[in-house]
């Protein structure tokens, strides 16, 4: 296929439905899938369980090195490994949730954990999903999506996801996340220069799925 080699950016706040859109994306096309927030979170845990002061970025990149993150790309099992500890679902837990935007806003973890990032993306043939990728990850990528919804949708999705968590107080949570991850100052949440901006307020997941295949096939020529 065309798109064998290509690197499908998927960038958003939290919520957007940026990973059930990649690995949607990812799972038509044939191609792997990484989710770098999975990465960040992981990284978090880390810190956490190592009793480090997240709110302190010298304590933070202090020990950045440590933690060896193992992210798989299966779209249809993700998988994230840390220290060969599986934190599949330990990365979800409201401790991350509070902790993961100071602790991505610490530039050595950026670095540390772009450095794994371009390796798992390698010749491409992936869709990679965080907040950065079209702009500082792979600003070289052949299709770049900026994907939004209005904070109501993205709360009542993400409090689904999270087994029927209230409503308001997610959408509390994610709105601190990303005035934390749109105002930092390395690397913040920007739409990266030539990217499409896609609203998913409005449709359904496999209208968006469909919406980026169209994306990809249109940047193979063969739309
Ligand atoms: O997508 P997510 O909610 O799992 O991301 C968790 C946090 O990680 C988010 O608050 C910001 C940070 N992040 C980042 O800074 N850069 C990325 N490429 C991906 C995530």
């Amino acid at each position: 296929k065309p798109w064998d080699h290509y690197v499908v950016a998927i960038d958003g706040p939290s919520g957007s439905g940026k990973s059930s859109t990649s690995r949607g994306v990812a799972v038509r096309l044939g191609l792997r899938y990484l989710d770098t927030g999975a990465m960040y979170r992981a990284m978090t845990w880390w810190m956490l369980r190592h009793d480090v002061d997240v709110h302190d970025p010298n304590a933070v990149a202090a020990r950045v090195e440590e933690p060896e993150i193992l992210s798989g790309t299966d779209p249809l099992g993700p998988t994230i490994l840390v220290d060969g500890i599986d934190v599949g679902l330990a990365i979800r837990s409201d401790e991350v949730n509070a902790a993961v935007s100071p602790v991505a806003a610490v530039p050595s973890v950026r670095s540390r954990l772009l450095e794994i990032q371009r390796d798992v993306i390698g010749e491409g043939g992936i869709v990679v999903e965080g907040r950065d990728i079209g702009s500082v990850v792979a600003p070289e990528a052949e299709v770049k999506v900026y994907l939004t919804a209005d904070p109501a949708a993205r709360a009542r999705r993400r409090a689904l996801e999270e087994g029927g968590a209230d409503v308001e107080a997610t959408r509390e949570s994610l709105l601190a996340r990303d005035a934390i991850d749109s105002g930092r100052a390395t690397s913040p949440l920007v739409m990266a220069e030539g990217a499409v901006h896609v609203d998913g307020t409005a449709h359904t997941l496999d209208e968006v799925v469909g919406l980026v295949v169209q994306l990809v096939e249109a940047a193979a020529g063969l739309r």
